[in-house]
């Protein structure tokens, strides 16, 4: 049998080709089924039996005889989501049956911390209940969601269920799209983040009566930050309410935490799920998965199908690779095979949530362990793993890898098979790596991830001494220290780590802090206007596309628009040239652009300007003529990204002495030689570690914006001596830092 994960990019551009725009309806493989013959025999060997350990063997033939009965389970469910009314919809959910008892501990107690199971009615129903009962009179009803998708989804459908129209009484913020209304909107729902910017403006959260703090299980890193936040706010703050939910996992922390405040327990509604591991292990997860799903499908009765993927592109290889294989055989029953990852559009997303005819196999990251409810899941496939953002701080970079998932979120994946009739899970993975290998619980973000934007927001909020802060789980002192660092280089905190006045500058944008102080240093250089659209342009996924079949005609598209010392410059070029044409979507199509990506940098771009606005900031632009002063600006902010040329279109990063390539479609490869110096905006590892989006720069610049960092001659330097240099500037740092807590405490001790 062909390995196909070798050839996995081919199979995403393929399934992409497959899917059009209208994928939920191109994947409907039904007509189209090729005529083949039993030729396609392997496939079907994927023998289960090999599979699963022998103790446990799936008995499908009972399977199939159970199948009848659940068939009529089904339609039974269907036909009640149908049929039912909204109310009976919302009075059918497990946390309707226990309303009474959990107003009244929520009326009498500030904080509560509430768990139950996936689908019990958390999410959608507490705000709802509050609203019911009075709590949205002084003030909003606050929900957060650490998922983008999650909040707009969740507050889609609670807008649904309470009658109005989206965006009014029930609404939705998330980063750069605001969608409530400042006089009606009573329920709002928000990403983790939003809330805590919005804790910036008013460190006691006075337009919120209640706040619910959602998914607190995941332990996101803004969630992890809003728990100190909220402890304080609850200290200062006698009318509001604080309600944590969670999975059913870590209840007994959150109380702990907030002060050993109650636990009300939704008691459950689920169903036995019977679990089965790899009998060996596997060395192609998707291959695995694959192979299992079509096994599944093919031998069992109604139910559909969740797979647990990693990210973006093992999900459409997946995706493609079920339909394709569907494709191949004969008398084979229609499945719905449908992706949903944060990056896809919107209006697919909404498709998992569609009633089907067929069954459906939807193919997730872990976004469906716990945010989202699938009803009519019955067969769960694990493959064990979850792509994670993980933040090194030797190098001081974000990276997102492929890590095992844990113990804890093993288990919550089962239980997504067993929430409408009895389920089953299948792990491809096995039970020795579950129980030896896999950590009890995830580490949280806080833990793992690059700080810089906490700190900025954590010393805007008068956090001196982060060490202090109230972390429920404190991140490792080397990473606030490196982040402290990065910041310190871009000029945000002074040698004593307090804020400077860029850093106050800086926290009022809700970018990172590169980003931030490339717009900021913009103002000076004198092409703030031009920044500002660099800037919006990198806060959207990537706006060029390259349909299949069309690579030549989209790439020579492409090259028109380049501009040869910067990739930066060439979306500024792609931005001016669409803006002179009308902001046209027609025009944007014609070159291979996407238009809906342009509109929302629009957005961006004109959010961002009215924070230029607030802060009374300069627009200013170098029109058109002097590129250079942009290309200075853009390097102001990008001293961590700096490299040096090795080879030809080899780089090595000037601080950490890390080889990193231009990517081969990088615009700069259109100046005809490799320039000496370049700044780039990020790492994306894949074969190699590829510089995405890249500006050329003079040496001189770098030395220039950074001196504590560079010096001409350092810049030309061995690498071995900088990072020495390096090491000096955290040192003197951290002996200012630790001799200014040092002064503080003999002050507070004298006062
Ligand atoms: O938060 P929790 O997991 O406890 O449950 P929920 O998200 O409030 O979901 C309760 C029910 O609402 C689910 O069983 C779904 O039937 C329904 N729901 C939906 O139809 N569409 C959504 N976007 C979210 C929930
Ligand atoms: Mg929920």
């Amino acid at each position: 049998m062909i390995r196909e994960s070798q050839n996995r990019a081919a199979m995403r551009e393929k399934f992409w080709e497959l899917a059009g725009t209208k994928m939920g309806n191109l994947l409907k493989i039904n007509k189209e089924v090729e005529k083949l013959e039993n030729s396609n025999e392997p496939l079907l060997n994927a023998d289960i039996s090999g599979h699963m350990n022998n103790d446990d063997e799936v008995d499908y033939r009972a399977d199939n005889q159970y199948a009848g009965a659940l068939k009529k389970k089904n339609e039974a469910v269907s036909e009640f989501a149908k049929s039912k009314t909204m109310k009976e919809q919302r009075e059918y959910l497990p946390v309707f049956s226990v309303r009474e008892e959990l107003m009244t501990v929520i009326r009498d107690n500030k904080i509560v911390v509430i768990v139950g199971e996936t689908g019990s009615g958390k999410t959608t129903q507490l705000t709802q209940y509050l609203l019911e009962d009075g709590y949205a009179k002084d003030g909003m009803i606050g929900c957060t969601q650490p998922r983008r998708v999650a909040a707009v989804s969740v507050a889609k459908r609670v807008s649904e269920e309470l009658g109005c129209e989206l965006g009014k009484q029930v609404g939705y913020s998330i980063r750069f799209e605001d969608c409530t209304s400042k006089e009606e909107t009573k329920i709002k729902y928000m990403t983790d983040g939003v809330l805590l910017r919005e804790s910036l403006l008013d460190a006691e959260l006075n337009q919120y009566s209640a706040i619910v703090m959602d998914e607190a299980h995941e332990r996101s890193l803004n969630t992890d930050v809003l728990f100190g936040i909220l402890r304080k706010v609850a200290q200062k703050r006698r009318d509001i309410k604080i309600i944590i939910t969670s999975a059913t996992m870590n209840a007994e922390r959150f109380s702990e935490f907030f002060g050993r405040v109650p636990t009300f327990t939704i008691p459950g509604r689920t169903f036995p799920v019977q679990q089965y591991f790899a009998k060996t292990i596997q060395d192609d997860y998707v291959d695995g998965a694959v192979k299992q799903a079509l096994t599944i499908h093919l031998q069992n009765g109604p139910g559909d199908i969740l797979i647990f993927m990693t990210g973006q592109e093992d999900i459409e290889a997946t995706c493609f690779l079920i339909a394709d294989r569907i494709t191949k055989l004969e008398n084979v029953p229609p499945i719905l095979v449908l992706p949903i990852y944060s990056q896809l559009p919107s209006d697919i997303q909404a498709k998992i949530f569609e009633p089907s005819e067929h069954r459906k196999c939807i193919v997730a990251t872990n976004i469906a362990e716990t945010s989202l409810t699938l009803d009519g899941v019955k067969f769960v496939i694990d493959t064990g793993l979850c792509k994670l953002k993980v933040y090194n701080p030797k190098i001081g970079m974000d990276a997102l890898q492929i890590t095992p998932i844990s113990q804890a979120n093993a288990n919550q994946r089962a239980g997504r098979a067993g929430r409408t009739g009895p389920g089953v899970c299948y792990r491809i993975y096995t039970d020795t790596v579950f129980r030896n290998e896999l950590l009890e619980n995830n580490i949280p973000e806080i833990q793992r991830t690059n700080l810089a934007n906490v700190v900025l927001l954590l010393k805007s909020l008068n956090v001196d001494n982060l060490l202090e802060f109230d972390f429920m789980d404190p991140p490792p002192q080397d990473n606030i220290l490196n982040s402290m660092y990065q910041l310190w280089i871009l000029g945000a905190l002074d040698n004593t780590g307090n804020l400077t006045e860029m850093g106050r500058k800086m926290v009022e944008f809700p970018l990172d802090p590169p980003l931030s102080k490339m717009l900021i240093m913009s103002e000076k250089f004198g092409c703030s206007q031009e920044m500002l659209t660099i800037v919006s342009m990198l806060s959207v996924p990537s706006i060029f596309f390259r349909p299949k079949g069309r690579e030549q005609e989209s790439d020579a598209a492409r090259e028109k628009f380049y501009v040869p010392e910067s990739d930066h410059l060439t979306y500024l070029h792609v931005y001016d040239q669409w803006k002179m044409h009308n902001y046209d979507q027609e025009w944007a199509t014609k070159h291979f652009i996407h238009g809906k990506a342009l509109k929302k940098v629009r957005e961006v771009r004109s959010q961002l300007l009215d924070i230029m606005k607030t802060l009374k900031m300069d627009l200013n632009s170098s029109s058109g003529t002097d590129w250079d002063v942009v290309r200075k600006a853009i390097c102001s902010g990008y001293f961590h990204n700096a490299a040096k040329i090795k080879g030809i279109g080899e780089y090595v990063n000037l601080r950490t002495g890390i080889p990193c390539v231009l990517h081969p479609a990088s615009a700069i490869y259109g100046l005809g030689f490799t320039p000496d110096y370049v700044v780039y905006h990020e790492l994306v590892m894949t074969s190699k570690e590829y510089m995405q989006c890249v500006t050329s720069v003079d040496p001189h610049w770098l030395a220039e914006l950074g001196p504590m960092f560079f010096s001409v001659k350092q810049a030309y330097g061995n690498s071995m001596m900088k990072r020495d240099i390096e090491k000096e500037g955290v040192r003197e740092m951290e002996r200012e830092m630790q001799a200014e807590i040092v002064r503080r405490q003999t002050e507070q001790r004298m006062m």
